[in-house]
């Protein structure tokens, strides 16, 4: 922020004594009041004083947010009769966007508490809010409401038409793609274009447009950025384990640097730059209670950079976040020099990562991780643009010294986040400056004031201990398959023709299977359950099977064996220690699986379904074990359309003489199998009871368990076996299942343990 010096003595005629050389001219409060309104200044009426206006809630100053006081005693912008400078009320985008349905009032343009209700036209069905409100930060409540019709050639949903967008593309079949500009003047937030990827889903995130009043609020900067620092955290952990109370420090190949720059041009002020302090302060304690260590740059800058914390120590010190500390609390802002060099910034950036990459190899380097964080207005206006500095950085990144081979199997090594913090931020400079795969990185904040505690709610640590389905890709680790399934249970239950079984953690206490694994007469210190290494079997306490479940129900009307409510719950002595290698999977409905789907604000079951079990074919897992190797299989779902054809195989199944597949299979199973349009996976004997489930960024959330299928092309063996042209797999739909799971699991009249917190509805 601030203006250089080339400003002087450009208005001669205003300010004779600037020629002098040494006298200052003030600037004057003439003709600068607000409609409305107040305002304050930095530094007075003196030459770089920056004149702030204030409104009242919900209101925002116009045409103007602030003037600067330049060097020969005037404003700039110069104040102007019109439009006069008056408080305006906060408006939000137009909703009346929307395809297919209707949004009521109809208002030319909508205001801050303005309520609106959305209704589909007959044949549609209403995705996202029914009712928005216009918020005091110029965005609307809840989410993009969309009216859409399944159709078979769409493999993704309907993206939507946020509001103030006009969108081009209307197909939505794989690789093709969509793209959003906003009405008017708005600024858009988030991807322009976006493609459907094979997997159903959008890449990139839905386009919000911003006023120049509109802004983000902590709450939904913890939340996107929280939930996207935190997948940075925890998939970097290839070795996180205190043995001996001994910190293994991570090896070279799974580094991660974090690189903070803050602007303190703006706040030349001790006080302004101790809030920046305290809240990285915060940043650094939140993410040392994740088991990584990253490695740390914290430069704060004006026209020079003041480096307060050097990477480059870390490579051959131990620096504790105590040590980090104490350095940037004896940092003091001395600083004369009014400029600001963002370029600069980026160049102590990338410098310090060509001396990283030196030091500990190139090979090495490829494995390092980074994220950048800058605070800053974007008002350089010292050393150029940072663009082709940014560029270098990401080239050496994505290992592309030319920048002209995308490699998008590199985007995920690099974050760069942009805070526009400040009363007058410069979008278009800073926006083109943020990098990385998905998720939010350009985010707009009134002050630093609550920066901390945004900081402060992004990573909880109960969080992280609890955070469902959380796993690591990594293949060439020790105990690689536990840390990719860490929520995979094995279970024996020992009678004259043992069952095996396969099912998954779902809390500390709980295992889910299915419950054919058990027989009349199986008592729990028959059943041995598995999890983690070593052999070594859990203590079970219990045993319940879902009430419904009744395998000879249906005997007489031509099922031998009918799988029903194939659910139980095997209820542990003792809470599993939860580790990499021990940690619940996602369960459907239940608020943690919202948080790992980044359903941001109140989320429903339904929303959570829409998201994993699209129409169509979703493409899903399960495990198979044969000996003591663990596989995975894959299956697609038929659903929607597809769901008839592929049920209409279990008449096939030994021991079905009914000719009524609805007898056979009900609404609560999910049927895989078959060669087409995929060759599916089929599932064995011994698969039963396991998870079917999806990942979704780096969480797996289980939709299904396996429950029994048409053919047994495994015989005795098992392992991973294509299915035939006729097999299928039906699969229990735990949405179908949930208030047997939340009756056990989200109990809350007990002492046994800790409920499972279920979405209301
Ligand atoms: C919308 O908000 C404006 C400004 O607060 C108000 O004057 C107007 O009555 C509201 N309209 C409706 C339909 O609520
Ligand atoms: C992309 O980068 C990965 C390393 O992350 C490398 O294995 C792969 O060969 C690269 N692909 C191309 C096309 O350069
Ligand atoms: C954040 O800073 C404010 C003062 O700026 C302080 O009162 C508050 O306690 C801090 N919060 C946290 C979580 O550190
Ligand atoms: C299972 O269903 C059969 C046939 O309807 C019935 O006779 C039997 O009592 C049921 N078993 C249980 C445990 O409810
Ligand atoms: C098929 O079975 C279902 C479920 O038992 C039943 O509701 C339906 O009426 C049956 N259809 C026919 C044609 O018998």
């Amino acid at each position: 922020m601030g203006f250089s010096m080339q400003w002087i003595c450009l208005t001669v005629l205003s300010c004779l004594l600037c020629m002098g050389g040494e006298v200052r001219c003030d600037c004057t409060e003439e003709r600068i009041q607000i409609a409305g309104g107040h305002y304050t200044f930095t530094k007075q009426l003196n030459k770089d004083s920056m004149l702030i206006y204030q409104c009242p809630d919900d209101y925002y100053p116009y045409p103007h947010l602030t003037r600067m006081c330049q060097p020969d005693g005037s404003w700039r912008p110069p104040p102007k009769r019109f439009p006069p400078q008056k408080c305006k009320v906060v408006e939000c985008p137009d909703p009346n966007v929307l395809q297919n349905g209707n949004v009521s009032p109809f208002l030319e343009r909508y205001f801050v508490h303005n309520e609106t209700t959305y209704e589909c036209y007959s044949g549609y069905t209403l995705k996202g809010s029914t009712k928005r409100v216009c918020l005091p930060n110029g965005k609307w409540s809840g989410s993009t409401p969309i009216c859409s019709r399944d159709t078979a050639e769409n493999n993704c949903a309907d993206p939507g038409i946020p509001a103030g967008t006009s969108r081009t593309g209307d197909i939505f079949g794989i690789d093709n793609t969509v793209k959003y500009s906003c009405i008017g003047n708005l600024l858009l937030v988030g991807s322009e274009e976006r493609l459907c990827q094979e997997n159903g889903q959008w890449t990139g995130i839905e386009p919000t447009c911003y006023y120049r009043h509109t802004y983000d609020t902590s709450l939904e900067v913890s939340e996107s950025f929280g939930s996207a620092i935190r997948d940075s955290l925890t998939i970097l952990e290839p070795s996180d384990e205190t043995q001996l109370g001994r910190k293994i420090r991570i090896p070279k190949h799974g580094t991660l640097n974090i690189y903070i720059g803050v602007d303190i041009s703006e706040s030349i002020e001790q006080a302004e730059v101790d809030k920046a302090i305290n809240a990285i302060t915060v940043l650094i304690s939140k993410i040392s209670s994740f088991s990584v260590t990253p490695n740390y740059e914290i430069v704060f800058f004006s026209s020079e950079v003041f480096e307060v914390v050097k990477i480059l120590d870390f490579l051959d010190k131990d620096i504790k976040p105590k040590n980090m500390l104490d350095e940037m609390k004896k940092f003091k802002v001395d600083d004369k020099n009014t400029g600001t060099d963002l370029n600069l910034l980026f160049k102590t950036f990338l410098e310090r990562m060509s001396i990283m990459k030196q030091r500990v190899g190139d090979k090495n380097f490829e494995e390092h991780r980074h994220v950048l964080m800058v605070f800053t207005d974007g008002a350089y206006n010292m050393g150029g643009s940072p663009d082709r500095t940014v560029q270098k950085i990401k080239n050496m990144v994505y290992l592309d010294p030319t920048g002209q081979k995308k490699n998008e199997s590199r985007d995920e090594y690099l974050d760069i986040y942009i805070f526009g913090v400040g009363k007058d931020i410069l979008d278009t400079e800073l926006m083109p400056l943020t990098a990385g795969k998905d998720g939010k990185h350009y985010f707009r904040m009134k002050d630093i004031t609550n920066l901390n505690e945004t900081f402060d709610e992004i990573i909880d640590e109960e969080e992280v201990k609890g955070l469902c389905g959380l796993h690591k890709e990594y293949e060439a680790v020790e105990n690689a398959v536990r840390k990719k399934y860490p929520w995979s249970a094995f279970i024996r239950v020992e009678r004259e023709k043992p069952s095996n079984c396969i099912g998954s953690l779902v809390t500390s206490k709980f295992i889910l299977t299915a419950a054919h694994c058990f027989k009349f007469g199986d008592l729990a210190e028959h059943v041995k359950v598995e999890i983690g290494d070593g052999g070594i079997s859990e203590l079970v306490e219990e045993f319940k099977l879902h009430p419904n479940y009744n395998n000879t129900a249906k005997e007489n009307k031509g099922v031998k064996e009918f799988y029903d409510y194939d659910v139980a719950l095997i209820q542990l002595k003792n809470d599993v220690k939860i580790s990499n290698i021990a940690r619940p999977i996602c369960i459907p409905c239940t608020i943690a699986t919202s948080n790992a789907l980044q359903l941001v604000g109140a989320s429903t079951c339904r929303q959570q379904e829409e998201i994993l079990l699209k129409n169509h074919l979703e493409r899903l897992n399960f495990l198979t074990k044969r000996g003591n190797t663990v596989a995975l299989k894959e299956a697609h779902a038929k659903l929607g359309g597809n769901r008839g054809d592929c049920i209409r195989h279990a008449l096939e199944a030994p021991g079905i003489t009914t000719a009524n597949v609805s007898e056979v299979v009900t609404d609560n199973f999910i049927c895989t199998g078959g060669r087409t349009p995929f060759r599916d996976h089929i599932a064995c004997h011994g698969d039963s009871g396991g998870a079917v489930f999806k990942n979704y960024e780096r969480r797996t959330i289980q939709v299904a368990l396996v429950s029994w299928g048409n053919e047994d092309l495994c015989g005795s063996g098992g392992g991973v076996i294509e299915s035939g042209e006729k097999s299928r797999d039906f699969h229990i739909n735990l949405f179908r299942v949930i208030p047997f799971l939340k009756s056990i699991l989200g109990k809350e009249d007990q002492t046994d343990y800790t409920p499972l917190e279920f979405l209301p509805n």
